[in-house]
């Protein structure tokens, strides 16, 4: 697994990131600390470029409150809250006590632990406990594969007219077009892929940005 965005070759890769805005020191550190901590699960970050895209959605979104699926080490959850409204709050979901240790660490350095809610246990679970009326102006889905469907179905009702819904890893590395990858996980995305999109409560569309990202509009 790779953190760059997929099919492109490496001199446009970076092409793309030295025309586009830089990641600052914090995030670069936290990419850093991940490597070394966890050498091989680096990949379960997503990449800069995506990282400052999904910033750039919270804020022409005008986003206030959101839910992310998937903390790993905080680091998409630190480029949506930096692009949150004023009080803003993300509350982010995970299982992992030690990946999401580093995570605190981050979001502390960062100023933004009075923002992030970071709850441990299944997050389908977490969803289900939260009132199911519309509260979230933005979502990123970024978990176990096999769950895309169920937690879209918890969060479309939980989002507000509007509301924006982010899923990662929507090629699965490119395995969705090719008929002999049939594990649990790239079933999971062909499935949700077109759940997704025959659903008339959201338009969605994919961009080919890092693993394919999932955009859709709740109306
Ligand atoms: C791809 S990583 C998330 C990467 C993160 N968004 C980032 O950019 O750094 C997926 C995360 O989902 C978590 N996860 C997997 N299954 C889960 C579940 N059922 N409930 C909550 N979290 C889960 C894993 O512990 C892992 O940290």
């Amino acid at each position: 697994m790779t953190r760059t965005s997929e099919n492109l070759s490496p001199e446009l890769y970076e092409y793309l990131l030295a025309h586009s805005e830089p990641v600052d020191e914090l995030l670069r550190d936290l990419v850093a600390e991940t490597e070394q901590r966890f050498p091989d699960r680096v990949g379960l970050q997503i990449g800069p470029e995506q990282g400052t895209f999904m910033r750039m959605v919270a804020q022409l979104a005008g986003a206030r409150d959101a839910v992310e699926i998937g903390t790993f080490t905080g680091y998409s959850a630190i480029c949506l809250a930096r692009g949150l409204a004023p009080g803003g709050t993300l509350l982010s979901c995970d299982l992992s006590e030690e990946w999401t240790s580093v995570a605190r660490s981050y979001w502390q350095r960062a100023g933004l632990s009075d923002t992030i809610t970071l709850r441990l246990g299944p997050a389908l679970q977490t969803l289900r406990e939260l009132d199911r009326e519309p509260r979230f102006d933005l979502a990123f889905i970024d978990a176990d594969k096999e769950g895309y469907i169920d937690y879209w179905e918890e969060l479309v009702p939980r989002m507000r007219s509007g509301g924006t819904i982010l899923a990662d890893n929507t090629f699965s590395h490119g395995r969705v077009i090719d008929p002999a990858a049939t594990s649990p996980a790239v079933e999971g995305i062909r499935k949700f892929n077109v759940h997704a999109r025959d659903d008339g409560r959201a338009e969605a569309v994919i961009l080919p940005i890092g693993d394919g990202l999932t955009l859709a509009r709740v109306r």
